[in-house]
């Protein structure tokens, strides 16, 4: 079995309650149910870390080093700054997607940047919960081609 490991970076346990207009009503618990059921139809082991402390996210990063298949990691604002957990996801050989619940590129101008896009598969953004959905498909096939 696949394992995969979920990253969420910081005010994302704050879903649900932060700015609903932006980022719906739906929060962290929820999507990571959903996605514990849609891991059971892939047979895709998951484990969910979220954290608002960028250091806890590295080591985090780093401990998937021969222990993980698959990241999906949403950073949050760390996105558009930390070149460390860029440097974290290129330093270890495991195949990440990037998800953002907002379309990062219509809203300001310092979302525009991913400086953790260029070390990923691929970014998923402006979907909401479902982009979840969507980043776990990616990565099931990814892994599995
Ligand atoms: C986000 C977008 C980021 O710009 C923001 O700082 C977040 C959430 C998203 O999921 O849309 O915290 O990553």
């Amino acid at each position: 079995m696949k394992k995969v490991l979920i990253i969420n970076g910081p005010n994302l346990n704050m879903l649900g309650i932060r700015e609903p207009g932006v980022y719906g009503n739906v929060t962290l618990q929820t999507i990571e149910q959903n996605l514990r059921v849609q891991a059971v139809e892939l047979g895709l082991d998951l484990t969910f870390v979220q954290s608002n402390h960028e250091g806890v996210l590295i080591d985090a990063i780093h401990e998937a080093h021969g222990t993980m298949d698959g990241i999906m990691i949403n950073p949050g604002a760390f996105t558009h700054y930390s070149y460390a957990i860029r440097d974290a996801l290129g330093s270890i050989d495991v195949p990440a997607v990037e998800i953002h619940l907002s379309n990062i590129h219509k809203r300001e101008e310092f979302r525009h940047i991913s400086v953790t896009a260029p070390v990923v598969i691929g970014q998923i953004a402006g979907f909401g919960p479902y982009g979840y959905e969507l980043g776990l498909l990616a990565l099931n096939r990814y892994l599995n081609q």
